[in-house]
Protein backbone atom coordinates (compact mmCIF):
# COMPACT_ATOMS: atom_id res chain seq x y z
CA UNK A 1 0.00 0.00 0.00
CA UNK A 2 1.38 3.25 -0.57
CA UNK A 3 1.37 6.18 2.04
CA UNK A 4 3.17 9.33 2.14
CA UNK A 5 5.91 10.67 4.44
CA UNK A 6 5.77 13.59 6.21
CA UNK A 7 8.36 15.26 3.22
CA UNK A 8 7.49 16.72 0.14
CA UNK A 9 9.11 14.36 -1.69
CA UNK A 10 6.82 11.39 -4.09
CA UNK A 11 5.47 8.39 -2.64
CA UNK A 12 6.85 5.08 -3.46
CA UNK A 13 5.60 1.87 -3.05
CA UNK A 14 7.69 1.38 -0.58
CA UNK A 15 7.25 4.77 1.58
CA UNK A 16 4.77 3.67 4.11
CA UNK A 17 3.94 6.62 6.10
CA UNK A 18 0.56 8.77 7.56
CA UNK A 19 -0.41 11.87 5.94
CA UNK A 20 0.50 14.78 8.65
CA UNK A 21 -2.52 16.78 10.11
CA UNK A 22 -2.72 20.00 10.24
CA UNK A 23 0.15 21.62 12.26
CA UNK A 24 2.70 19.27 10.40
CA UNK A 25 4.84 19.90 7.24
CA UNK A 26 3.22 21.90 4.89
CA UNK A 27 2.66 20.01 2.28
CA UNK A 28 -1.43 19.37 1.79
CA UNK A 29 -1.20 16.62 -0.18
CA UNK A 30 0.77 14.88 -2.94
CA UNK A 31 -2.40 14.28 -5.26
CA UNK A 32 -1.94 15.57 -9.21
CA UNK A 33 -5.59 15.45 -9.55
CA UNK A 34 -8.02 18.02 -9.33
CA UNK A 35 -9.25 16.25 -6.02
CA UNK A 36 -10.89 19.56 -4.70
CA UNK A 37 -13.79 19.43 -7.32
CA UNK A 38 -15.72 17.08 -5.39
CA UNK A 39 -16.31 18.77 -2.33
CA UNK A 40 -16.43 21.94 -3.98
CA UNK A 41 -19.48 20.57 -5.81
CA UNK A 42 -20.80 19.31 -2.94
CA UNK A 43 -20.41 22.16 -0.72
CA UNK A 44 -22.40 24.51 -3.87
CA UNK A 45 -25.46 21.69 -3.63
CA UNK A 46 -25.73 21.47 0.25
CA UNK A 47 -25.59 25.15 1.00
CA UNK A 48 -27.52 26.56 -1.80
CA UNK A 49 -30.09 23.44 -0.77
CA UNK A 50 -30.17 25.03 3.24
CA UNK A 51 -30.31 28.50 2.54
CA UNK A 52 -33.53 27.60 -0.40
CA UNK A 53 -35.19 25.77 2.79
CA UNK A 54 -34.67 27.83 5.27
CA UNK A 55 -36.29 30.98 3.25
CA UNK A 56 -39.26 28.66 1.98
CA UNK A 57 -39.41 27.29 5.55
CA UNK A 58 -40.07 31.07 7.09
CA UNK A 59 -42.36 31.70 4.08
CA UNK A 60 -45.39 30.43 6.03
CA UNK A 61 -47.36 31.31 2.74
CA UNK A 62 -47.94 29.72 -1.27
CA UNK A 63 -47.24 25.75 0.35
CA UNK A 64 -51.22 24.89 -0.93
CA UNK A 65 -52.64 25.30 -3.85
CA UNK A 66 -56.20 24.80 -2.28
CA UNK A 67 -59.84 23.52 -3.14
CA UNK A 68 -59.98 26.53 -6.14
CA UNK A 69 -57.02 25.26 -7.81
CA UNK A 70 -55.59 21.83 -7.18
CA UNK A 71 -56.93 20.41 -4.13
CA UNK A 72 -54.43 18.55 -1.77
CA UNK A 73 -51.20 19.83 -4.10
CA UNK A 74 -48.74 20.84 -1.00
CA UNK A 75 -45.29 21.40 -0.21
CA UNK A 76 -43.56 18.44 0.88
CA UNK A 77 -41.75 20.91 3.28
CA UNK A 78 -44.66 21.86 4.69
CA UNK A 79 -46.92 18.57 5.08
CA UNK A 80 -48.10 16.97 7.18
CA UNK A 81 -49.46 20.62 7.75
CA UNK A 82 -50.00 20.42 11.75
CA UNK A 83 -49.46 23.97 12.85
CA UNK A 84 -52.30 26.01 14.22
CA UNK A 85 -51.47 28.67 11.62
CA UNK A 86 -51.72 25.96 8.87
CA UNK A 87 -54.55 27.49 5.81
CA UNK A 88 -57.83 25.87 5.63
CA UNK A 89 -57.64 22.78 3.90
CA UNK A 90 -54.29 21.75 4.14
CA UNK A 91 -54.13 19.67 7.29
CA UNK A 92 -55.21 16.06 7.32
CA UNK A 93 -58.64 15.99 8.44
CA UNK A 94 -58.37 19.18 10.45
CA UNK A 95 -55.49 18.01 12.46
CA UNK A 96 -53.48 20.40 14.11
CA UNK A 97 -51.18 21.20 17.17
CA UNK A 98 -52.82 24.69 18.57
CA UNK A 99 -49.41 25.69 20.63
CA UNK A 100 -47.82 26.26 17.39
CA UNK A 101 -48.63 28.98 15.33
CA UNK A 102 -45.14 29.62 13.93
CA UNK A 103 -44.55 28.22 10.18
CA UNK A 104 -45.42 24.25 10.44
CA UNK A 105 -42.53 23.91 8.16
CA UNK A 106 -39.91 24.61 11.36
CA UNK A 107 -41.63 22.04 12.80
CA UNK A 108 -42.05 19.54 10.02
CA UNK A 109 -38.32 19.97 8.73
CA UNK A 110 -36.88 18.71 12.01
CA UNK A 111 -37.42 15.28 10.58
CA UNK A 112 -36.26 15.29 7.08
CA UNK A 113 -33.83 17.64 8.28
CA UNK A 114 -32.74 15.08 10.98
CA UNK A 115 -32.55 12.20 8.99
CA UNK A 116 -30.25 13.81 6.22
CA UNK A 117 -28.17 15.70 8.61
CA UNK A 118 -26.95 12.08 10.49
CA UNK A 119 -27.45 10.26 7.11
CA UNK A 120 -24.07 7.90 6.96
CA UNK A 121 -23.47 9.09 3.58
CA UNK A 122 -24.08 12.77 4.10
CA UNK A 123 -22.18 12.87 7.26
CA UNK A 124 -18.71 12.00 4.51
CA UNK A 125 -19.59 14.19 2.80
CA UNK A 126 -20.40 17.55 5.00
CA UNK A 127 -17.46 16.02 6.58
CA UNK A 128 -15.16 16.66 3.59
CA UNK A 129 -16.65 19.59 2.13
CA UNK A 130 -17.59 21.78 5.05
CA UNK A 131 -15.34 20.74 7.90
CA UNK A 132 -12.12 19.84 5.76
CA UNK A 133 -11.62 16.31 7.98
CA UNK A 134 -10.29 15.64 5.72
CA UNK A 135 -11.39 16.84 2.26
CA UNK A 136 -10.59 13.87 0.32
CA UNK A 137 -8.56 10.80 0.20
CA UNK A 138 -4.70 11.31 0.89
CA UNK A 139 -5.13 14.77 2.03
CA UNK A 140 -3.90 16.45 5.03
CA UNK A 141 -6.79 16.97 7.48
CA UNK A 142 -7.54 20.58 8.07
CA UNK A 143 -7.79 19.55 12.13
CA UNK A 144 -5.27 19.06 14.48
CA UNK A 145 -7.20 16.17 16.27
CA UNK A 146 -9.72 13.59 15.56
CA UNK A 147 -12.17 12.50 18.26
CA UNK A 148 -14.63 11.24 16.07
CA UNK A 149 -18.38 10.47 17.25
CA UNK A 150 -17.38 10.24 20.72
CA UNK A 151 -17.96 13.08 22.08
CA UNK A 152 -21.01 16.14 22.04
CA UNK A 153 -22.27 17.16 19.43
CA UNK A 154 -21.61 14.34 16.96
CA UNK A 155 -22.50 11.90 19.15
CA UNK A 156 -25.62 12.59 18.60
CA UNK A 157 -25.16 11.28 15.06
CA UNK A 158 -26.32 8.05 16.57
CA UNK A 159 -29.85 9.44 16.62
CA UNK A 160 -29.72 8.61 13.24
CA UNK A 161 -31.92 5.24 13.05
CA UNK A 162 -34.60 7.05 15.07
CA UNK A 163 -35.14 9.69 12.36
CA UNK A 164 -35.29 7.17 10.05
CA UNK A 165 -38.65 5.65 11.84
CA UNK A 166 -39.92 8.82 11.79
CA UNK A 167 -38.74 9.45 8.17
CA UNK A 168 -40.56 6.37 7.56
CA UNK A 169 -43.74 7.67 8.68
CA UNK A 170 -43.18 11.47 7.00
CA UNK A 171 -43.01 9.32 3.93
CA UNK A 172 -46.04 7.75 4.31
CA UNK A 173 -48.00 11.00 4.43
CA UNK A 174 -45.92 11.89 1.56
CA UNK A 175 -47.38 9.03 -0.41
CA UNK A 176 -50.94 9.92 0.94
CA UNK A 177 -50.48 13.45 -0.25
CA UNK A 178 -49.05 11.93 -3.95
CA UNK A 179 -52.25 9.45 -3.76
CA UNK A 180 -55.07 12.49 -3.10
CA UNK A 181 -53.56 14.80 -5.96
CA UNK A 182 -55.33 12.65 -8.52
CA UNK A 183 -58.56 14.59 -7.13
CA UNK A 184 -59.82 17.09 -9.46
CA UNK A 185 -61.51 20.40 -7.71
CA UNK A 186 -64.90 18.30 -8.46
CA UNK A 187 -63.81 15.16 -6.66
CA UNK A 188 -62.55 13.48 -10.23
CA UNK A 189 -59.48 11.81 -10.90
CA UNK A 190 -57.09 14.24 -12.60
CA UNK A 191 -53.07 14.23 -13.37
CA UNK A 192 -51.78 16.95 -13.55
CA UNK A 193 -47.83 17.79 -13.90
CA UNK A 194 -48.09 19.09 -10.52
CA UNK A 195 -49.80 15.26 -9.54
CA UNK A 196 -46.69 14.15 -10.92
CA UNK A 197 -44.37 15.75 -9.40
CA UNK A 198 -45.20 14.79 -5.87
CA UNK A 199 -45.27 11.01 -7.20
CA UNK A 200 -42.27 11.66 -7.99
CA UNK A 201 -40.89 13.02 -4.75
CA UNK A 202 -42.50 10.51 -2.90
CA UNK A 203 -40.75 7.65 -5.01
CA UNK A 204 -37.63 9.41 -4.67
CA UNK A 205 -38.17 9.85 -0.73
CA UNK A 206 -38.50 5.99 -0.50
CA UNK A 207 -35.76 5.07 -2.38
CA UNK A 208 -33.59 7.30 -0.14
CA UNK A 209 -35.52 5.75 2.82
CA UNK A 210 -35.02 2.24 2.09
CA UNK A 211 -31.27 2.29 0.82
CA UNK A 212 -30.52 3.65 4.16
CA UNK A 213 -28.02 1.59 5.75
CA UNK A 214 -30.23 1.99 8.83
CA UNK A 215 -33.15 0.27 6.82
CA UNK A 216 -30.62 -2.54 5.65
CA UNK A 217 -29.42 -3.26 9.48
CA UNK A 218 -33.17 -3.33 10.69
CA UNK A 219 -33.98 -6.17 7.20
CA UNK A 220 -30.85 -8.08 7.94
CA UNK A 221 -28.72 -7.18 11.00
CA UNK A 222 -28.08 -9.74 13.71
CA UNK A 223 -29.13 -12.37 11.74
CA UNK A 224 -26.91 -15.68 12.03
CA UNK A 225 -28.70 -17.83 9.84
CA UNK A 226 -31.06 -16.42 7.40
CA UNK A 227 -33.01 -19.47 6.71
CA UNK A 228 -34.29 -19.00 9.86
CA UNK A 229 -35.53 -15.96 9.14
CA UNK A 230 -36.99 -15.87 5.07
CA UNK A 231 -38.62 -12.93 5.30
CA UNK A 232 -35.82 -10.97 6.93
CA UNK A 233 -33.55 -12.55 4.59
CA UNK A 234 -36.53 -11.51 1.80
CA UNK A 235 -35.58 -8.06 2.75
CA UNK A 236 -32.04 -7.77 3.15
CA UNK A 237 -32.00 -8.76 -0.43
CA UNK A 238 -34.39 -5.86 -1.17
CA UNK A 239 -32.60 -3.27 0.92
CA UNK A 240 -29.16 -4.11 -0.40
CA UNK A 241 -29.22 -3.53 -3.93
CA UNK A 242 -30.89 -0.11 -3.03
CA UNK A 243 -28.69 0.46 -0.40
CA UNK A 244 -25.27 0.42 -2.97
CA UNK A 245 -27.63 3.33 -4.91
CA UNK A 246 -27.99 5.03 -1.34
CA UNK A 247 -25.73 7.83 -2.37
CA UNK A 248 -27.78 8.72 -5.66
CA UNK A 249 -30.60 8.46 -4.11
CA UNK A 250 -29.62 11.09 -2.06
CA UNK A 251 -28.34 13.94 -4.46
CA UNK A 252 -31.78 13.00 -6.37
CA UNK A 253 -34.05 13.32 -3.18
CA UNK A 254 -32.89 16.72 -2.29
CA UNK A 255 -33.24 18.35 -5.20
CA UNK A 256 -36.27 16.74 -5.99
CA UNK A 257 -38.07 18.19 -2.98
CA UNK A 258 -36.70 21.13 -3.11
CA UNK A 259 -37.74 21.66 -7.03
CA UNK A 260 -41.13 19.99 -5.77
CA UNK A 261 -41.73 23.22 -3.07
CA UNK A 262 -40.42 25.75 -5.96
CA UNK A 263 -43.49 23.81 -8.43
CA UNK A 264 -46.02 24.13 -5.29
CA UNK A 265 -44.90 27.84 -4.82
CA UNK A 266 -45.09 28.71 -8.17
CA UNK A 267 -48.65 27.52 -8.93
CA UNK A 268 -50.16 28.27 -4.76
CA UNK A 269 -48.86 32.18 -5.90
CA UNK A 270 -50.48 32.45 -8.74
CA UNK A 271 -46.98 32.68 -11.35
CA UNK A 272 -48.18 29.47 -13.02
CA UNK A 273 -51.02 26.97 -14.15
CA UNK A 274 -50.73 23.73 -12.99
CA UNK A 275 -51.12 22.10 -16.28
CA UNK A 276 -53.83 19.12 -16.68
CA UNK A 277 -52.63 16.31 -18.95
CA UNK A 278 -55.47 14.18 -18.44
S1 LIG B 1 -27.53 6.17 5.84
FE1 LIG B 1 -28.28 7.79 4.62
S2 LIG B 1 -30.36 7.92 5.23
FE2 LIG B 1 -29.56 6.38 6.54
Amino acid sequence: MATVTGSAGPATESTPVALPRRGGPSVMTLRQDRWWIQPLVTFSILFAFVVYVTWAGFQNRNYYVGVAGHPYLISPLYSPCIAHSCVSGSTIRGFHLSWWSFSPALLILIIPGGFRVTCYYYRRSYYRAFWWSPPSCAVQDHHSKYTGETRFPLILQNTHRYFFYLAFLVNIILTYDAIVAFTSPGGNFVVSIGTLVLVVNAALLWLYTLSCHACRHLCGGHVRKFSDHPIRQRLWKITTPLNARHMQFAWASLIVVALTDVYVRLVASGAISDVKLF
